[in-house]
């Protein structure tokens, strides 16, 4: 911590001259849990991403410009990306501020991770403008206060895969423990119904107590799904896309769920769940043909629902948030 302090100290009398330095970046969505791997299992998407720049002022303070029709909170205490950076300043102990304008494509509540694209964006945007004196995990550590403030508790699950890129498990958040876990190609397939989910009430919905012989189960598929991804094996990453705590009682938010559910294996994707607290739906597929008719049959229930809803077919995003100039 200490060579911390001393380092941005040092680079204040770079950044005094670095007035009106700017960067854009890509903050990308993610899928949280993975189905079986509630708050510690995540992957980042090439498709959805928000469009963030962040500049350097002469002012320890953050200033929130949104240039989207979502109307979040532009008082930096309460916006997302706001808390994340003014836990940066804190660190940096020192008289630089940032001036953030938020594109967001992401739509809150959504559940591809569109607070975290925020306070992620955010912190990496700045760190870049600082020389990349922070560590990744230092910017995860910052980047959660954003998610206590969007739902009331720190998980890095959408965090740290957005960040780091890829797959991530959250092994631990106290102290935090970050490990990427290498995958083979894998297509996404997610359907977006338009309506909105509050990760905050999506946890308050959970038991508290599970039963010895479901958590047996439940930690057998995460072990299984970890190893097949590493192994690039497709059929225990299948087997293993299987969730008996958090499904059950969450999916009865989610019209169609079952429906979608089943579509989607029949016309050969892997496996798949919901996306992070949800509403969205997201299935894996080996390959771009079977991630597009799983598509067609998420359009083809939720049209018969009359819900309004969007769907993607993308790919995991290897390198996280992705920086523009
Ligand atoms: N792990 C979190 C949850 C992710 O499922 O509540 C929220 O995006």
């Amino acid at each position: 911590m200490k060579s911390q302090i001393s380092n941005s100290t040092m680079h204040l009398k770079a950044t005094a001259s670095a007035k009106n330095k700017s960067i854009t970046v890509y903050a990308p969505g993610t899928v949280a849990n993975i189905v079986c791997g509630f708050d510690v299992l995540g992957l980042a998407l090439n498709d959805p991403y928000d469009i963030m720049t962040v500049k350097l002022i002469e002012e320890p303070v953050v200033v929130i410009h949104n240039v989207d029709n979502y109307g979040l909170p532009t008082d930096p205490q309460k916006n997302v990306a706001g808390v994340a950076l003014l836990e940066m300043i804190d660190r940096l102990d020192s008289k630089i501020g940032f001036d953030v304008t938020i594109e967001k494509k992401i739509m809150p509540g959504s559940g591809i991770g569109s607070s975290a694209a925020s306070s992620a964006g955010a912190v990496v945007a700045a760190n870049h403008l600082l020389d990349n004196i922070f560590s990744n995990a230092d910017l995860v550590q910052m980047a959660m206060l954003g998610e206590k403030l969007a739902s009331g508790v720190k998980h890095a699950d959408n965090i740290a895969p957005c960040i780091y890129g890829g797959v991530t498990l959250i092994r631990s958040i106290h102290p935090l423990d970050v490990i990427s876990v290498p995958s083979p190609p894998l297509y996404v397939t997610l359907v977006h119904p338009q309506i909105e989910v509050r990760t905050e009430d999506a946890r308050q919905i959970l038991r508290k107590q599970i039963l010895l012989k479901d958590a047996i189960k439940q930690w057998g598929n995460i072990a299984g799904l970890v190893t097949g991804l590493m192994k690039s094996d497709y059929d225990l990453i299948s087997r293993s896309l299987e969730d008996v705590l958090i499904e059950p009682i969450r999916s009865i938010l989610i019209p169609a769920f079952a429906e979608v559910k089943s579509g989607s294996l029949e016309a050969g994707a892997l496996g798949g769940g919901i996306s992070g607290s949800g509403p969205s739906i997201f299935m894996l597929s080996r390959d771009e043909t079977t991630a597009r008719e799983v598509e067609k049959t998420m359009q083809e229930t939720y049209t018969n629902t009359g819900i309004a809803f969007h769907t993607y077919v993308t790919t995991v995003n290897m390198e996280g948030v992705k920086l523009m100039n």
